[in-house]
């Protein structure tokens, strides 16, 4: 869906890049040109700034695009894509509580979005964690939800996190060259510290799946320091730009993370979990080693973590020499 303000923002874009490189365009032409008047050309040139192009004014010869905007708004996002179903819809919001209730709230029965709807915001104010936790969402980070409706049997579910956390990574890999590591059971992680997690929130019958809800949070551009609270004793918290000492370009990461989402959930639709699993298990570095597992409302448990299961359990070796299977919780790996 192309709403009429993103159709007007594409036509007046489409005017400013008409020569490459893009040469100074008069306000009256781009006036005439746009078929508005010469106050809604400056309107339209301020919020090109306000999503982060760069538009060079000069008194007499008029406006120049001099850089595109690396935020990921819709038009320039949908442009980039090459997926088939992910990103064909995509909502961007300055500011909202959650992209997760934005999502869930347009995938029930009444408003019934499509497959592949991408709600993105630039802050959340009530940004939701695993297991009921806060997820601090600042303005430069990369916080979206992506709406699935796949035909998948409800056992499959709980494949979808290590899904999007191979996804995530591997978009990281290509847009920064960092090489991240995944700790289970959705965390990825540079050096020890967290950089991205993943939410899954699902509705389902008994035997199938009507839509799942794909959150995924990234520390892009934000001082890692102001995640402070996040930090917990498991784990410390970092951001791509403390990693990178510079910005990274929150479009290019999100297009890149659906295209390899919608590469992998294919896998797994057309041969089941195990490549997933497989792909997952590549990029951890904690199995074979010794765990403490923190439970929300079972037992904690000390083990060596010696394997993943089909559906994503971690396999867990008691010192009694017992193997059990672990499916949700925190680990804290000890080195
Ligand atoms: C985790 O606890 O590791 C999961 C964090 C998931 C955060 C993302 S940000 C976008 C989406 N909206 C939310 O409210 N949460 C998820």
């Amino acid at each position: 869906m192309v709403r009429n303000s993103e159709q007007a923002i594409i036509r007046f874009l489409s005017i400013l890049r008409a020569t490459e490189p893009p040469q100074y365009v008069s306000g009256e032409v781009l006036a005439r040109r746009a078929g508005v008047s010469r106050s809604a050309v400056w309107k339209q040139v301020r919020r090109l700034r306000s999503y982060g192009y760069g538009i060079d004014s000069m008194r007499g010869a008029g406006y120049r695009l001099a850089r595109n905007t690396q935020s990921p708004v819709p038009w320039e996002l949908k442009n980039r894509l090459k997926t088939r179903t992910l990103g064909r819809d995509v909502m961007y919001l300055g500011s909202t509580d959650s992209t997760q209730s934005i999502a869930l709230s347009m995938a029930n029965k009444k408003l019934r979005a499509a497959d592949g709807l991408v709600v993105i915001a630039d802050r959340q104010s009530s940004g939701r964690g695993r297991l009921g936790r806060k997820w601090l969402s600042p303005q430069g980070g990369l916080w979206f939800s992506v709406l699935i409706r796949p035909k998948m049997a409800t056992a499959q579910v709980t494949v979808l996190p290590f899904v999007a956390a191979i996804a995530v990574r591997e978009a990281i890999v290509k847009c920064t060259g960092i090489e991240p590591r995944l700790k289970w059971p959705n965390d990825i992680m540079i050096s020890g510290k967290k950089v991205a997690g993943i939410l899954l929130d699902i509705s389902a019958e008994a035997e199938s799946v009507n839509y799942a809800v794909i959150g995924v949070g990234i520390n892009a551009n934000i001082d890692a320091s102001m995640l402070a609270p996040q930090v917990t004793s498991l784990h410390g918290i970092t951001s791509l730009r403390t990693e990178l000492g510079h910005e990274v370009s929150r479009l290019d990461l999100v297009a890149t993370m659906l295209e390899s989402l919608e590469y992998y959930l294919d896998i797994l639709a057309k041969d089941g979990p195990t490549e997933i699993i497989s792909a997952w298990k590549k990029h951890a570095d904690m199995l074979g080693r010794r765990v403490e597992i923190l439970s929300n409302d079972g037992p904690n448990y000390d083990g060596i973590a010696f394997d993943l299961e089909e559906d994503g359990s971690l396999l867990l070796m008691l010192d009694t020499g017992k193997k059990i299977g672990i499916t949700s919780g925190d680990v804290r790996v000890r080195y």
